[in-house]
């Protein structure tokens, strides 16, 4: 990915500890850094494009008791602050969780190595969810086709290597999945799996609940299952982004609700590229037990 100066100052990108992220976040690291957890705050993990938003509606409507009226109080982004958005001038993520009375849910896609500390000191509970590095890649590609505030990803050959580079806002998707992984038995970790709940949501909802310390009766869990499906979701002006202007998502180019399905990198991979993938995969993610599923 090739940063020129014709390139907005929005679509910057800088390093921190060989870290890609958004020069506004990185302009703003001590901030981020200091930020104070509180023990009873519930950080949601991800790297970019594997359901953040939908492991942030679930979560919701467990809170809300399956309350899908409660969940329409404002857009999906301001329920939860996002540590390390910085977007002067408006406040920043850490500025919006300060001022959020306890007990917060916050989100990151930050890396294990470059979390804030007080989370790990605090003893703070983390959900993850990890995706398939393949479509993790397409729909990331697809986001930065659309979003007007990262850089363009160019072809999708290029892409490829970029994203295996691990040249992309918020760094490697191998050493961020690795990173979390490691430390689940460490701290209190929900690791899950995108493709888990696709394929059983209720069951995967379940895990949640009981993670959150919440009791709810199978028809509330038979409605949050309904209420978070896809389908809902990509109607929903509350999840779905449409209230983001175009100049920072234009969803005429890909929309924000795009596919989400498990197997969209077979309508994008060449066999040359899935084989060498395979291979990057292989040396990449050596010595870690973490087991992926590619299709359902
Ligand atoms: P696709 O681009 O493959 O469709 P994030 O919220 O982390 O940015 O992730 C966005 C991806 O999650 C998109 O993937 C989006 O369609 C998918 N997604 C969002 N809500 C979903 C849901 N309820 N069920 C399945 N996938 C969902």
């Amino acid at each position: 990915m090739v940063l020129t100066s014709e390139m907005s100052k929005q679509t910057e990108l800088k390093e921190v500890a060989g870290i890609l992220l958004q020069a506004a976040t990185v302009d703003n690291w001590s901030q981020i850094q200091t930020f104070e957890a509180k023990p009873d705050d519930l950080l949601i993990c991800t790297y970019p494009k594997s359901g953040t938003t939908w492991i942030q509606e679930i979560v919701d409507m467990i809170q809300q008791n399956g309350d899908e009226e409660k969940c329409q109080r404002s857009i999906i982004q301001h329920r939860h602050p996002f540590i390390e958005w910085a977007q002067p001038p408006q406040p920043s993520g850490v500025e919006k969780a300060d001022a959020m009375p306890a007990p917060r849910t916050l989100r990151t896609h930050l890396p294990t190595q470059l979390l804030p500390p007080s989370f790990w000191e605090k003893n703070c509970k983390f959900l993850y969810v990890a995706r398939n590095a393949k479509d993790c890649m397409v729909s990331y590609y697809h986001f930065h086709r659309m979003s007007q505030v990262l850089p363009d990803p160019g072809t999708w050959d290029e892409y490829f290597e970029t994203f295996i580079n691990g040249k992309v806002s918020w760094g490697s998707w191998f050493d961020h999945v690795k990173g979390w992984w490691e430390m689940r038995d460490r701290y209190q970790i929900l690791f899950l799996f995108y493709e888990d709940i696709k394929r059983n949501p209720k069951h995967e909802i379940q895990k949640v609940m009981q993670f959150m310390g919440k009791n709810l009766d199978e028809v509330v869990l038979d409605k949050i299952v309904q209420e978070t499906s896809f389908e809902k979701m990509k109607e929903n002006p509350m999840t779905n982004r449409s209230t983001v202007p175009k100049s920072i998502l234009d969803q005429s180019i890909s929309p924000f609700m795009r596919k989400g399905i498990v197997g969209d990198w077979k309508n994008h991979f060449t066999v040359a590229q899935n084989e060498r993938f395979d291979e990057i995969y292989k040396e990449k993610m050596k010595g870690t037990s973490i087991n992926f599923c590619m299709e359902l």
